[in-house]
């Protein structure tokens, strides 16, 4: 089989433009852990807290972030860098035009993450209407830590019927608070993606190839090509 290219859809290695890699050199480890890992490309997510940003400054942030990483690994043999971002979900999102500006740069998705949250049938309908208006369709992030909120099994439902899509963190995969909600996605095929979710080379390191290991090791090649063929389909469209 030849060698596919492989998508880390959801991480934070711009430089000091959220929580994530704080500097550029942090960046570059980043991306060199990535490559080590045998990712290909990398999709940069810096969060976006509508309550206390501006889009015009978030977008400005990221734009000027982008400038300095791309050419700073220019000529360098690293994994290509994308943008997009993570999106706090505010009530009502699905009817504000902006919200079409917080998709992922030349491709039809929006990665979408939520805090305590109530997954009741207006929030459900208010999802869908990112998608049906402004032709963005949700990917949720880290979807393994909502199992907690309330109509949980609603947006499920919606991940089921393939209205939306999921993505689980690496981490998730490997272990920790996280690691039997992620399973239990896996198992029922509820996954669409794997992302790193890296912040930091000490304490969010990313781990990619271990989280691929496993999925290979407990539900079998198939299921690991799948998920890395969606994230190669995926870097087909932002090319
Ligand atoms: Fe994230």
């Amino acid at each position: 089989m030849c060698k596919i290219d492989i998508l880390d859809i959801h991480s934070h290695i711009l430089p000091g433009v959220d929580d994530g890699a704080k500097d550029l050199e942090e960046s570059v480890k980043l991306l060199e852990m990535l490559k080590e890992q045998g990712v290909t490309a990398v999709l940069a997510t810096p969060h976006f807290y509508g309550m206390q940003d501006s889009i015009e400054d978030f977008l400005e942030r990221r734009e000027n972030a982008k400038k300095a990483l791309l050419s700073e690994i220019k000529d360098r043999d690293l994994p290509a860098v994308y943008i997009g971002g993570e999106i706090l979900y505010f009530p009502g999102m699905g009817g504000i035009e902006r919200v079409k500006e917080l998709g992922i740069t030349g491709a039809k998705y929006i990665l979408l993450e939520f805090s305590v949250i109530d997954f009741n049938d207006n929030v459900c309908r208010d999802i869908l209407n990112i998608r049906d208006n402004f032709g963005l369709i949700p990917i949720i992030a880290h979807i393994e830590r909502y199992k907690q909120f309330k109509n949980y099994k609603k947006l499920l439902h919606l991940v089921e019927a393939g209205e939306i899509l999921s993505q689980v963190n690496a981490d998730s995969v490997v272990e920790g608070v996280f690691s039997k909600s992620a399973h239990k996605l896996l198992k029922k095929n509820l996954v669409h993606f794997i992302g790193s979710d890296t912040h930091s080379v000490k304490t969010r390191p990313p781990h990619m190839a271990e989280a691929y290991r496993i999925i290979g090791e407990k539900y079998g090649k198939e299921t690991e090509n799948r998920l890395k063929e969606n994230s190669s389909r995926f870097l087909e469209e932002l090319k």
